[in-house]
């Protein structure tokens, strides 16, 4: 059983689309009808009516085409982070050119408001990015805050996600580029990488004429069809399939499902004496990182060749020391995650 925070495991009715006969993209109407749609219904899942982008690669190529189409060299650009993925934003953004401040807090903390609002008042800066939910340390940042201080300041925001879309709500609507990942919240295998992108950013891309390739967004605004480059035709039935399940279900009771299953996993994590890596109200729905210091590695092992439980261990510094249980997309499901936690009581 495989709960780590996406890869997902997929719900059967999309592992059967994949096996459908393939389509030729440039070629077959019927593949730009159900591309058509697969827009509709992204827009849908992300709830927002700006544009939508589905390129053909993991999540990180939204993050870096994000960067590589809205900074030229000498940009200065705010990175927001309390985490891996906040501190990675700056990368993109020194390696397009831009120089990046980052406004940073500790991994478990939450992100620095007070901080940013100083540094916007000192900065010429008129793009940040942050990141809605970190996956590695299982915190889902409130963007509230930072959003009202960016719009003062007229800034455009690309927010990564990637693990929050589909799970729970995200201000889609205040966000200039939002960026998700089919193997999240959507439950739909790794390969897609989707974005909603707003005018103003267009505006921006636009004036930027970026001169990066396949990391370049302005293509898939600009082509005749929605899809400049051969498409991953199968990966896209997958995930036209997957957000079929979901809009079926409801945002809502889908949102609401992942909190259940959210609750649960941590109420059985409380039982076994299991702390927290971030504080409880920052806990993201979506996944669960507990504080097992020194013990993750050898507790993921034992799940796995005991109890056929993958779960995901934490990063970098936190290798060995966070545990997390991907309770996203088909797994939001009290019974998977009753399962997981049986097998991890064992293991412990
Ligand atoms: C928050 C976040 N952003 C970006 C990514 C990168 O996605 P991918 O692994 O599909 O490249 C991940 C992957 O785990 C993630 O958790």
């Amino acid at each position: 059983m495989l709960l780590t925070p996406g890869p997902t495991a997929l719900p059967p009715s999309v592992r059967e689309a994949m096996s459908e006969e393939l389509i030729n993209p440039d070629v077959d109407p019927e593949f730009a009808e159900r591309y058509d749609a697969l827009l509709d219904k992204l827009g849908q899942a992300f709830d927002t009516d700006d544009e939508m982008v589905v390129m053909g690669g993991e999540g990180i190529l939204g993050l870096e085409a994000a960067i590589a189409s809205t900074v030229s060299p000498g940009d200065h650009v705010v990175c927001l982070s309390n985490g891996p993925y906040g501190d990675g934003f700056a990368d993109f953004v020194e390696s397009y050119g831009g120089e990046a401040t980052v406004v940073g807090a500790d991994y478990d903390d939450a992100l620095p408001i007070d901080e940013l609002e100083r540094t916007l008042a000192d900065t010429d800066a008129d793009l940040a990015t942050m990141v809605h939910c970190e996956t590695p340390t299982g915190t889902l940042n409130d963007l509230g805050p930072a959003l009202d201080l960016f719009e003062a300041h007229d800034v455009l925001t690309v927010v990564d996600a990637v693990s929050s879309l589909g799970g729970t709500p995200v201000p889609t609507d205040r966000i200039d580029i939002a960026l998700g990942a089919s193997q999240k919240c959507f439950s739909a295998p790794p390969g897609l990488a989707v974005c909603s992108v707003s005018d103003a950013a267009w505006e921006r891309i636009e004036a930027r004429d970026p001169d990066s390739l396949y990391t370049n967004l302005l293509p898939w605004h600009e082509a005749e069809q929605p899809y400049p480059y051969t498409h991953l035709t199968t990966l896209v039935v997958a995930l036209d399939r997957a957000l079929d399940l979901i809009l079926d279900e409801g945002l809502d009771a889908v949102y609401d499902r992942h909190r259940e299953a959210a609750e649960r996993c941590r109420a059985r994590g409380r039982e076994l004496g299991l702390d927290l890596y971030p504080a409880p109200e920052r806990s993201s729905p979506t996944v669960t990182a507990f504080s097992v210091p020194g013990q993750a590695t050898e507790l993921q092992a034992r799940l796995r060749e005991d109890h056929d439980v993958t779960l995901a261990t934490g990063l970098g510094d936190l290798a060995d020391d966070v545990l997390r249980v991907g309770h996203m997309g088909y797994n939001a499901d009290v019974g998977r995650v009753e399962r997981a936690m049986d097998a991890l009581a064992d293991a412990l």
